[in-house]
């Protein structure tokens, strides 16, 4: 009688397919979804920066030592498994049983202990490399504040507040302009993560914590909340747009006036002040100087609303302010309940805050 073995095989093979087809279909289901948060997909081997490529080198290190054990370990397993597999002519009795050899556990106890020990030293060497760097006079000091779901930024020096898109100078290696963030947390723990500039550091309550970035290349890069905060933790992107040279300083000098006041949109202007919007939004110049959420002085400087949720177009707007639940379930913008009058007045005069 035949044994069940092979089937039990078989079928476990197809269960492996199953899954694996799973997981590929699920990868390409998931990558455009990523990408319809206007949040992109971002890329851990395209380093900008000091920090982000002390990082990286220090990963394709671990990378190579860990495919070096691989190919051994795979290639002792299949040398192993052609050069004694069962036979004809074999005779069919166990072979011969052999337990023990200092040899053997002496290297595989040492090897792997070297290799910790060397991955450890290097790992502390790349932290103080990065974590010991003194900001420069002209370095740019920004504090971010981490808020269920959305980032505070602050720059105390040149007296702006915006949020979710940090806009700093392009630094070289010739002349350093880096910018060094303080992280702050109004709430619960978050964690400011922009894979191509440095790595992950977390926002603590009650505790401030420091990273410093230096793109050397304009442009816009992405990141995302990097420690689970809540509901919307995934909504929680961040964009870091990077200055050519001088363009920080026109940038900066329109961020430091106060909201355009434009009176043909007077009608939603009034309409934003008699609601509830000004008890948590702060618009430099009025009355408006609610702190609980983001700051719209120049909401339409920003690329994306809802901290990445989407990107910043008419329709997306009227959207959000009918109804931010939609767009960003469990948010603390809640459905205000006005007419589709009321907020298309209302959109109106946002439209106009450049
Ligand atoms: Cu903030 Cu996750």
């Amino acid at each position: 009688m035949k044994p069940p073995l092979p089937f039990a095989i078989r079928s476990s093979r197809a269960w492996f397919t199953r899954a694996l087809f799973l997981f590929v279909a699920f990868a390409l289901k998931a990558a455009p979804a990523f990408a319809d948060d206007a949040g992109g997909v971002t890329n851990i081997f395209k380093p900008n920066g000091t920090p982000a490529r002390a990082i990286f080198s220090y990963t394709v290190l671990v990378l190579a030592i860990c495919a070096v054990i691989f190919i051994i370990v795979v290639g002792l397993l299949v040398y192993t498994a052609t050069r004694f597999r069962r036979r004809s002519g074999d005779d069919g009795h166990e072979p011969p049983q052999v337990y023990g050899s200092n040899q053997i556990e002496l290297a595989w106890t040492v090897l792997p202990i070297i290799i910790v020990f060397v991955l450890g030293l290097v790992t502390a060497r790349t932290i103080v490399e990065i974590q010991d760097a003194t900001p420069p006079p002209k370095a740019l000091q920004v504090t971010v504040v981490g808020h269920q779901w959305w980032w505070e930024i602050r720059y105390p020096e040149l007296g702006i507040v915006t949020a979710n898109e940090l806009h700093v100078p392009v630094s070289d290696k010739a002349q350093p302009q880096p910018t060094f963030l303080k992280l702050e947390s109004a709430d619960v723990a978050h964690s400011f993560w922009v894979p191509q500039l440095a790595g992950k550091t977390d926002l603590v309550p009650n505790r401030d914590n420091l990273m410093w970035i230096d793109p050397m290349t304009p442009g816009t890069y992405l990141g995302n909340c990097a420690e689970y905060c809540g509901t919307q933790h995934a909504r929680m992107l961040i964009r870091v747009i990077v200055h050519a040279p001088g363009e920080f300083e026109q940038w900066a000098a329109a961020q430091q006036r106060d909201a355009a006041s434009d009176p043909q949109v007077k009608a939603g202007r009034d309409l934003f002040f008699s609601t509830s919007c000004v008890n948590c939004h702060t618009i430099k110049g009025t009355e408006a100087q609610g702190k609980f959420g983001p700051d719209l002085t120049h909401l339409m400087n920003r690329e994306t609303l809802g901290s990445g949720a989407a990107l910043n177009a008419p329709d997306t707007l009227r959207n959000w302010v009918r109804n931010p639940q939609r767009l960003k379930e469990g948010c603390y913008m809640p459905d205000m309940q006005i007419t589709d009058e009321e907020v298309e007045q209302i959109v109106r005069y946002l439209r106009t805050l450049n």
